[in-house]
């Protein structure tokens, strides 16, 4: 099994290229099963989760063409030859569950396993059963699968999350672009990638208006097209090397970058001291004269402050001169950076979802665990300072979302290398 073993202490200077967004790729893919036409996405991320959805997709029937090393995918879903997405693959990912929606819209039948809770949190999907059922199909639980079926298709209809569910949200907007009538979603989320999906969806011939907004209204449509999409720049590949050169000092330029993808934490990053200029090509950041300033930071759906950029964040503030509290309010078990960050010294009280970062002067290397793909990037990001060697074991974690980061770190100047096991 690979390690990445960090050496702390050196600044870093230089671009970092961002990659196109994993959790946009991943719902771009699903929506191929939505026509038998051909749907081809550039700037695709090399990333391990999007081999996974391949997987997926080419289980169900969905021919699969890479070019350029991956970064073209060229999907045609012109024979599915399965409408059942199974357990051993759906358990490597739970966005693999995103076939729901588009398989039931398209063949009128859909079984896909359950994903199950995974490390951050429990994970339910009742709201994403809730919709398709308000959509028209009648869903049942069985053996561990979710049996979805609407032999005379979906019907338009108005459905009210209690909650802004990402997944839920693009699974119920995805079925509805087939639905007869119109569907109107409400508190419906409002990430980039949810918009991109409608974007993407659009081009295919759906009718999808408010995307960005909490109301979507969806008129569907007979059928969807083929159509060529490139994947939006991934914003929390971009915050976490925002935050690097806060953490090891110096100053980066991200390729790709832009603000308006991460408003809230961009914000919080200024407060924090960091230097934020945007550039021709993207964003320059630059840690200031300053120490690190403590901020507050609670995680709310975009376009607050993301809860996949929480615990870069925390790694970050364990070097502040002051305390900050950090509020995880999206899922119930995502602060398990926290006991591996205390291993390198720093100074953080969880309670529930809350954590209480009191700021140390200096970290120090240690022997870590990823135990999720976020958590693992902060151990590497606090590795940029600390002292000595830190070495952060189960990298797979960091593989499913983060293209090369060692390489990346590595050509800005950080001392970082992957050790085969
Ligand atoms: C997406 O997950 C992202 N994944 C996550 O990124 C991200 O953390 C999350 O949105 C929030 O921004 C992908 O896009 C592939 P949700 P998703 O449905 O869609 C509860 C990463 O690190 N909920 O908005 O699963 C749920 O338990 C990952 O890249 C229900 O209760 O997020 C959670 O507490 C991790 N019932 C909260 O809502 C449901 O039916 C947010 O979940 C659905 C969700």
């Amino acid at each position: 099994m690979d390690s990445i073993v960090v050496k702390g202490g050196t600044p870093l200077n230089g671009q970092i290229q961002i990659a196109g967004a994993k959790n946009t790729s991943l719902k771009l893919i699903t929506a191929a099963i939505l026509t038998d036409e051909p749907l081809t996405l550039t700037n695709v991320p090399r990333l391990a989760d999007i081999r996974t959805i391949s997987d997926v997709m080419t289980s169900l029937g969905v021919e699969i063409a890479q070019l350029e090393g991956g970064r073209v995918m060229v999907m045609s879903a012109a024979n599915l030859t399965s409408h059942k997405a199974e357990y051993d693959l759906v358990r490597k990912l739970r966005a693999s569950f995103q076939v729901l929606g588009p398989l039931l819209a398209r063949t009128g039948e859909a079984v896909v396993s359950l994903p199950g809770g995974c490390a951050i949190g429990a994970r339910p999907v009742d709201i994403h059963l809730e919709a398709l059922e308000k959509l028209g199909a009648t869903v049942e639980l069985r053996d561990g699968y979710v049996h979805a079926a609407a032999p005379n298709g979906l019907k338009g209809c108005e459905i009210e999350f209690r909650f802004a569910s990402v997944g839920a949200t693009e699974n119920a907007m995805a079925a509805a672009t087939l639905a007869k009538g119109t569907t109107v979603i409400k508190n419906a989320a409002r990430e980039p990638d949810t918009v991109a999906l409608a974007d993407c969806l659009n081009a295919m011939g759906a009718q999808i208006e408010g995307a960005g907004t909490d109301t979507l209204t969806i008129t569907g449509v007979d059928r969807l097209h083929g159509a060529t999409q490139e994947v939006l720049t991934d914003r929390i590949e971009m915050g976490t090397f925002m935050v690097a050169p806060m953490i090891a000092g110096g100053s980066v330029e991200l390729l790709g970058g832009r603000l308006d993808l991460i408003p809230c934490f961009a914000d919080k990053m200024v407060a924090a001291g960091a230097i934020i200029e945007e550039t021709p090509l993207g964003l320059k950041v630059t840690k200031g004269d300053g120490p690190i300033l403590p901020v507050d930071a609670k995680t709310e759906p975009f376009p607050g402050f993301p809860t996949d950029l929480q615990a870069q964040f925390m790694a970050m503030m364990c070097l502040s001169n002051g305390t900050s509290v950090l509020e995880e309010t999206i899922f119930e078990n995502r602060f398990m950076h926290a006991p591996e960050l205390l291993r390198m010294g720093a100074n953080v009280e969880v309670q529930g979802g809350m954590a209480k970062v009191h700021g140390v002067g200096q970290m120090k290397g240690a022997q870590v665990m990823a135990t999720d793909l976020r958590a693992s990037v902060s151990l590497i990001l606090a590795g940029l300072a600390a002292e000595g060697e830190t070495i952060v074991s189960r990298v797979y974690h960091l593989d499913r979302g983060y293209e090369r980061v060692e390489e990346k770190l590595r050509a800005v100047g950080a001392q970082i290398e992957r050790v085969s096991a």
